[in-house]
């Protein structure tokens, strides 16, 4: 249970199969943790990310389970702990909703989103804490600008980041005397599957005309959101606590 108590630290990235969730686990590997790779349904994609952690010569652990499931967090926690017998970094990045205007959604949407985003991230949180115990911690979830702005469809996904940016302020200040710093990072548009699908179910053109309206530069890449993240985990990084971080290519800053 603790044989690797002391050796190389360990970061689980829920959601890591695909986009932002694959570039985080991609990079904590690379800057030398061992990943624990979460999926929901894409078993093979998870593997294609572990083995690529396995490239960057860290040990990587694959795990499934569907968040909006109350016992999932605890189980991918304990499979952490039997594994590794400890936990560095928490990066909370999973995320799944209806893309509906708000009159459409059901309770059933509500449910599931609520679950998957805010219960998820407050149970992993929670089990989190006692792999932690002894050493310096980082906690990083992932929100979006949807809790900031009005989003096409995003009525329900932003209601919920929102409250999860709350748990960051609260658990940033509980979890400081353990020294585990709590932040969040708020992605713009970033070109994943779940953007795409965004697009092309509420945007005219879908995807394809969507991003030939943007600004080259204000898409986002996984891989820009993976660098903040990890900065987040790095001793500079750990002295932001509490923040929920916009990182947005100033799509969500006012024009005068
Ligand atoms: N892309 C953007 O423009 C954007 C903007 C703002 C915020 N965000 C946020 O960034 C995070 C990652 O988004 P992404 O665009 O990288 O998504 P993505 O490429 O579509 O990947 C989603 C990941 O979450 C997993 N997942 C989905 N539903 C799940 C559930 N119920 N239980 C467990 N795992 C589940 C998926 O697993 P499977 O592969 O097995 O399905 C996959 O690994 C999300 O929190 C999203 O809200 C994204």
């Amino acid at each position: 249970m603790t044989a690797q108590a002391d050796g190389r630290p360990v970061a689980l990235v829920t959601g890591s199969s695909r986009g932002i969730g694959r570039a985080s686990a991609l990079l904590f590997a690379e800057r030398g943790h061992d990943v624990v790779v979460h999926y929901r349904r894409e078993g093979d994609a998870a593997e294609s990310t572990a083995k690529e952690v396995r490239a960057a010569g860290a040990d990587a652990l694959v795990v499934q389970g569907d968040l909006s499931e109350t016992d999932v967090p605890g189980r991918i926690l304990t499979e952490t702990a039997e594994r590794f017998g400890r936990l560095d970094v928490l990066v909370a990045n999973a995320a799944a909703t209806a893309f509906k205007p708000l009159l459409d959604v059901g309770t059933k949407h509500l449910d599931l989103t609520m679950r998957t985003v805010v219960q998820s991230f407050l149970l992993l949180a929670q089990g989190a804490v006692p792999l932690m115990a002894g050493r310096p911690g980082a906690i990083v979830a992932v929100s979006g600008f949807d809790s900031i702005r009005v989003v096409a469809n995003h009525g329900l996904l932003g209601a919920a980041k929102a409250a999860l940016e709350q748990l960051v302020r609260y658990l940033a200040v509980e979890l400081a005397p353990r020294d585990i710093a709590v932040n969040s990072v708020l992605p713009g548009m970033v070109s994943t599957d779940s953007a795409r699908l965004w697009a092309d179910t509420s945007h005219p053109g879908g995807w394809e005309a969507f991003s030939a309206e943007r600004q080259p530069d204000t898409i986002i890449s996984p891989e820009q959101i993976a660098e903040v993240i990890a900065f987040l985990c790095t001793p500079a990084g750990r002295c932001i606590r509490g923040h929920n971080l916009i990182v947005d290519a100033g799509i969500t800053l006012p024009f005068a």
